[in-house]
């Protein structure tokens, strides 16, 4: 049954016209305010080659924060409409199921096609999709510790979808030793995309062993991220963006027992920066402001 805890969550129209929440919680949109269908679909599904993978009989899919399932929908009905034979094997990893049930509930999904939301309606309340073409598994709890389990099912995949809150609200599935263990579910062939460009972001991803390149900005100035372990599949930084990683923010969060709160994974960054000698952020936007204005 959907009922109750779905009416926390109040739909806000974005700029594409799809709807999302907003967390109280966390204090941010679920989404980018520039449209929510639009960030899932040109941040993680074509970055990540859907499209081209689904030529092959099974893609298996990982998905970082599950959230409405936009990113999922967006995944499934590219996949499906490049091969319709494509099995597609996913998990899925969530702290708050009510959201899923939400988004179903207040018929956010209603723009994908019927079968995809038919499967994630299925998947909010049992958790699971067993059918031929889509098998699916939702691990509801923190991330930390259910990445353990991906990780025991040896379940690698060709794409990850890493799409926690920003940063600074949510540093726990951002640092160094949870980025690790999403990465090591990787195949070799395989793509990590986030929305998000920060420094200390992609310090991380590289320090777990990728390449990384900055996807097309949509809507807004700064791009997202995509990364693979091989770097002919990756379009290179920009020296802008090179410079940015030898900047103090590009000081990853760190959380070495995977259990530390944001508050003291912030706090551990920010006197790690106070002691850096990296070259002073503001120094490195100033520089590059100015040769920007000079152009
Ligand atoms: C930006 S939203 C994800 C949006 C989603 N990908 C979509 O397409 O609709 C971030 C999600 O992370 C979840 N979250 C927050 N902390 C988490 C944690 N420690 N472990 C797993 N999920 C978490 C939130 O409940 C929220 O659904």
């Amino acid at each position: 049954m959907i009922n109750n805890p779905s009416k926390k969550f109040t739909p806000q129209r974005t700029a594409d016209g799809s709807q999302t929440f907003f967390s109280e919680e966390f204090g941010e949109l679920f989404h980018s305010h520039h449209g929510a269908k639009q960030e899932a679909e040109l941040k993680f599904v074509q970055p990540t080659q859907l499209e081209i993978k689904a030529r092959s009989a099974t893609i298996c899919l990982l998905d970082v924060c599950y959230g409405l399932g936009y990113n999922t929908a967006a995944a499934l009905t590219a996949i499906w409409q490049a091969n319709p034979y494509c099995h597609v094997r996913w998990i899925g990893l969530e702290l708050n199921v009510n959201v899923a049930q939400a988004a179903i509930a207040q018929n956010l999904l209603d723009e994908f096609p019927e079968s995809v939301r038919q499967f994630l309606a299925n998947l909010a309340i049992d958790l699971k999709v067993k059918t031929e073409y889509f098998d699916a598994i939702l691990l509801i709890g923190d991330a930390r510790k259910t990445i353990q389990q991906v990780r025991e099912f040896n379940f690698l995949v060709d794409a990850i979808f890493l799409d926690p809150f920003s940063p600074p609200s949510c540093p726990q599935l951002w640092t160094i030793e949870f980025l690790e263990r999403v990465v090591s579910c990787l195949k070799p062939s395989g793509y990590l995309a986030t929305y998000s460009c920060a420094a200390a972001v992609r310090t991380a991803l590289i320090a777990a062993g990728l390449h990384v390149g900055s996807t097309v900005p949509i809507g807004r100035k700064s791009p997202g991220t995509i990364a693979s372990f091989s770097a002919k599949n990756i379009p290179q930084l920009s020296q802008q963006e090179r410079e940015h990683l030898q900047t103090r923010a590009a000081i990853p969060y760190r959380d070495p027992s995977l259990s530390d709160s944001a508050e003291v994974i912030l706090q551990r960054r920010q006197q790690e920066q106070q002691i850096s000698v990296l070259e002073p952020t503001s120094r490195w936007k100033k520089r590059w402001l100015s040769s920007s204005e000079m152009s």
